[in-house]
């Protein structure tokens, strides 16, 4: 197996306002946790995925992970208090696992990204073997976007053609993100960072609607539709 996939679960959820941690809430049926793992396990390339999941959950997940994944593929361990600290729980289940030293590519998925396409996930490791590079899938930015001082006053109102939104799955060479994270700084909420602080090229790939972050009680209705529209 070359292909590693780190999903990390292990968010609170708060802002969904739900008794669950996010990723266990329900979206037509299934958890958001499951929908996610079910476009992994539909890749034509086989890969080793680590769950990183709430500790009061790594039970649950592990039912979830049994469920959709092929037996033997899939790990899960305990998250972290922000969420670098879960995908670096991540990575070292990955490195613990690939005892063969087989794994070239990561990929690193919010679950809370649940719908997000298997092509996705393919666009984004073929295009980290043939750069070498980080890769994000991105979209263009809709909104217009400023930066404030941190209150209320606008400092600079940026180019809207030069910005772009970022998704997951982000995806790196492995061995060159385990050393990435290794000596991050703290304070990161994107793995891109990660990477381009330790030098690194990161080029974007086209994302995909479908991928949005399910945060808010309006963004599970966006999901709904999504999902409707796909057929369930
Ligand atoms: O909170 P945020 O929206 O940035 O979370 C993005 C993803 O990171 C979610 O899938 C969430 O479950 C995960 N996360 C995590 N560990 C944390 C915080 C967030 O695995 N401590």
């Amino acid at each position: 197996v070359r292909l590693g996939i780190v999903v990390v679960a292990a968010g609170s959820g708060t802002r969904l306002g739900a008794a669950e941690p996010k990723a266990f809430v329900e979206l037509g049926g299934a958890t958001l946790l499951e929908h996610a793992l079910t476009a992994i396990a539909r890749l034509d390339e086989e890969a080793r995925v680590v769950v990183v999941a709430p500790s009061i959950r790594v039970d649950a997940a592990t039912a979830i992970a049994g469920r959709v994944l092929a037996p033997g593929y899939g790990t899960v361990v305990a998250g972290g208090a922000e969420r670098q600290d879960s995908v670096a729980a991540g990575i070292a289940a990955l490195a613990a696992a690939d005892t063969a030293g087989a794994l070239d590519v990561v990929l690193i998925h919010d679950a809370a990204r649940a719908l997000t396409p298997s092509t996705v996930f393919a666009r984004v490791a073929e295009r980290v073997r043939a750069s070498g590079a980080g890769v994000v899938p991105a979209l263009p930015m809709i909104d217009t976007v400023a930066e404030t001082d941190g209150a209320d006053t606008v400092e600079r109102v940026a180019d809207r053609s030069r910005l772009a939104v970022l998704q997951t799955p982000q995806g790196f060479p492995f061995a060159a993100y385990r050393a990435a994270i290794a000596g991050a700084s703290t304070g990161h909420t994107d793995d891109t960072s990660v990477f381009a602080a330790a030098g690194h090229d990161v080029v974007t790939v086209t994302g995909d609607e479908a991928s949005l972050k399910i945060t808010t009680p309006w963004d599970l209705r966006r999901a709904e539709l999504i999902l409707a529209e796909r057929g369930g």
